[in-house]
């Protein structure tokens, strides 16, 4: 199974997340968002880390049940601690996010949510992602993904600058994000362009602030 992270890499992440706080804001804006469109009965999270956007959704939807998917033992054990009190409404699914098809996930889910994660594919790889998310998500559903992005040159370097200084308490945080990032995250117009070719629409950005943001998207109902 193709993966991104070691084990020991998915273990400094989860002592080094500094951004955490901040993305609470744009998860709750997301669950708001969704909120609109009706009752969600069943989420999907896809590489779930310590599964905290799952839970601001099974906070929001106290009737939903959720799966929590992830390549990485280390943060399944984290997720299952953290998420303990839900227990009874997750389903874990360990597997490789280049290859969803091949999870077996149910289809007709409400929501799948995404979060900094979709930063590592290539285009085409985002394309696939997208392309395979669509498959699950029930007409009128919705694909949610909160990450970073490729900003061009100038904008991405200003923002990296200044999102260091403003985070600047943890410098261990600050100067490494835990794992390695071998290529530029695809900009958000791959992302638009990904999700209008995987028939989803009403894309729109949510949230931006510095090059994370926040987009959203519905099946046609
Ligand atoms: C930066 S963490 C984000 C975790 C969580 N979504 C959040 O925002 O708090 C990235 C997550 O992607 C997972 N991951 C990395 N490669 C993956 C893959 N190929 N398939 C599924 N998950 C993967 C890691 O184990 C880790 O939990």
């Amino acid at each position: 199974m193709a993966k991104q992270w070691t084990e020991d890499e998915a273990q400094s992440w989860l002592t080094a997340d500094v951004a955490g706080e901040m993305l609470d804001f744009p998860r709750r804006i997301a669950a708001s968002i969704v909120a609109t469109s009706g009752e969600v009965s069943k989420v999907a999270d896809i590489a779930s880390g310590p599964g905290t956007f799952l839970k601001i959704f099974l906070d929001k939807f106290p009737s939903s049940t959720g799966i929590w998917q992830d390549a990485s033992q280390t943060m399944e054990d984290a997720a299952r601690e953290g998420l303990a009190a839900y227990a009874s409404r997750i389903t874990w699914v360990q597997g490789d996010m280049h290859h969803i098809s091949a999870m077996e996930l149910p289809v007709g889910l409400d929501v799948v949510l995404c979060s900094r994660a979709t930063h590592h594919l290539t285009p085409g790889e985002l394309k696939t992602f997208y392309g395979e998310v669509s498959q699950l998500v029930r007409p009128g559903g919705w694909v949610v993904n909160l990450d970073h992005a490729y900003m061009g040159h100038y904008w991405d370097e200003t923002f990296r600058s200044a999102r260091k200084s403003l985070f600047a308490r943890s410098s261990k945080a600050s100067s490494t994000s835990g794992h390695h990032h071998d290529k530029p995250a695809p900009a958000i117009s791959d992302h638009v362009s990904a999700l209008l070719e995987a028939e989803f629409n009403e894309v729109q950005t949510a949230w931006q602030a510095y090059y994370t943001f926040l987009i959203m998207a519905r099946k046609p109902s």
